[in-house]
């Protein structure tokens, strides 16, 4: 086992199951912010598929969920002009930093720059939270 797995494995095992709310309280399109051991993690519903990431960004604290979702350019040859990853990005309300909503990578530097993000589940009609 490579170190990296090892220490995500002991993450995973370190994290334990929060209630965030009933899925009809949280339809697709919106998102709560939540507490956890002094921490704030957005929960979303993004076209009923859903996410969670640590409420603060990497640049400079801003409160990263409460940005917009959407998409961006993607790189593309000169003169052309290619939008994508439509529902896969946050954009961070203070300078508009992106975050792709699943892996938490940055977009301009994703081996550097990222936020934390934490599975969802659906059990029983209840929205989990794994952090
Ligand atoms: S604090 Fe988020 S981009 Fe600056």
């Amino acid at each position: 086992m490579e170190k990296g797995q090892a220490e995500s494995e002991a993450r995973d095992l370190r994290q334990s199951v929060h209630v965030v709310c009933r899925t009809e309280e949280l339809p697709p399109g919106e998102r709560k912010i939540v507490e956890i051991g002094g921490r704030t993690i957005g929960v979303l519903n993004v076209g009923g598929e859903y996410f969670a990431v640590r409420n603060t960004c990497p640049h400079q604290g801003g409160p990263l969920c409460r940005g917009s979702v959407g998409g961006t350019m993607l790189p593309s040859a000169p003169q052309e002009w290619i939008f994508g990853l439509e529902g896969r990005v946050i954009r961070c309300p203070w300078h508009g930093w992106e975050f792709e909503l699943e892996s938490g990578r940055s977009l301009f530097d994703p081996e550097r720059a990222r936020v934390r993000v934490y599975p969802v589940t659906v059990e029983a009609g209840k929205v989990m939270l794994h952090a």
